[in-house]
């Protein structure tokens, strides 16, 4: 059986951590190794997608066929993704965003105070990059949002909320605290859940620990599958 044709699809995906600097030489990161996002990118363009991949710092060689814009803050992936959201069919979110940046990054490399054992650090909440694309009306070009949730407890329920808070049309949850999948393994597990046609949340899939290459293939294929069933309705 031949997978379902991604051609004439436009689809941005982000990838990787984002990197929240302090000073010219320290920064506050997360452990994304990028490798979940890099492999639906590589997925979309093997099926025929016209696919821009957001990428924030990693050790990945860009997929065949795939235009990669660098960033490194949130920020700046921010910007790069509402660039791109009116020209895109498809957004998905699937960098590990730093929800807090340091208020007031020092223009030089901080100092030891002597005498001061405690840094304090003030931090300032990010944009909601994947909420701002989902918030955009239909009128001025809104994507189908897919976001995935980082979670190490109570997985479906903290899912369910961000699907409906962030008000996407699929979320793919992974549980994180799992030896072996998540961040930077080369397998995922995960549970996706989505909206049905008529808008309410109610379908659900639990995808097995597989390599993430093959779970990009399987969440790819579902999420052509609703694209497929919007334009029949
Ligand atoms: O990169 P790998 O090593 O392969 O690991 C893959 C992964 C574990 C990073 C990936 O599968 C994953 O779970 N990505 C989402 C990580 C995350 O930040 O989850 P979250 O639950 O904090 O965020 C929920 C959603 O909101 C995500 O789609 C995220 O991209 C988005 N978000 C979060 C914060 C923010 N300021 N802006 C956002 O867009």
């Amino acid at each position: 059986l031949r997978p379902p044709d991604a051609s004439g699809l436009k689809i941005a995906i982000t990838a990787g951590p984002t990197l929240e600097p302090i000073d010219p030489v320290r920064y506050l990161s997360n452990h994304s190794s990028g490798k979940m996002g890099y492999a639906l990118a590589s997925a979309a363009a093997e099926r025929g997608a016209d696919v821009t991949l957001i990428s924030g710092p990693v050790n990945l060689d860009t997929p065949p066929g795939v235009t990669r814009i660098d960033v490194n803050s949130a920020l700046e992936m921010s910007e790069a993704a509402n660039r791109l959201a009116e020209h895109i069919d498809v957004f998905i979110g699937c960098a590990a965003v730093a929800d807090y940046r340091v208020a007031q990054a020092a223009e030089h490399k901080l100092k030891k105070t002597p005498g001061r054992d405690e840094l304090t650090l003030t931090l300032v909440k990010n944009p909601d990059i994947i909420a701002e694309i989902a918030a955009r009306p239909p009128a001025s070009g809104r994507p189908y949002v897919v976001g995935f949730a980082a979670e190490t407890r109570d997985l479906e329920t903290y899912a369910r909320d961000k699907l409906t808070r962030k008000k996407l049309d699929m979320i793919v949850a992974n549980d994180v605290s799992q030896d072996g999948v998540g961040f930077g393994s080369d397998h995922n597990a995960a549970l996706l859940l989505w909206r049905d046609a008529d808008g309410s949340p109610s379908q659900r899939r639990e995808l097995p620990t597989q390599t993430k290459p093959a779970m990009a293939a399987a969440i790819l294929d579902i999420i052509l599958g609703c694209l497929a069933k919007r334009h029949d309705t």
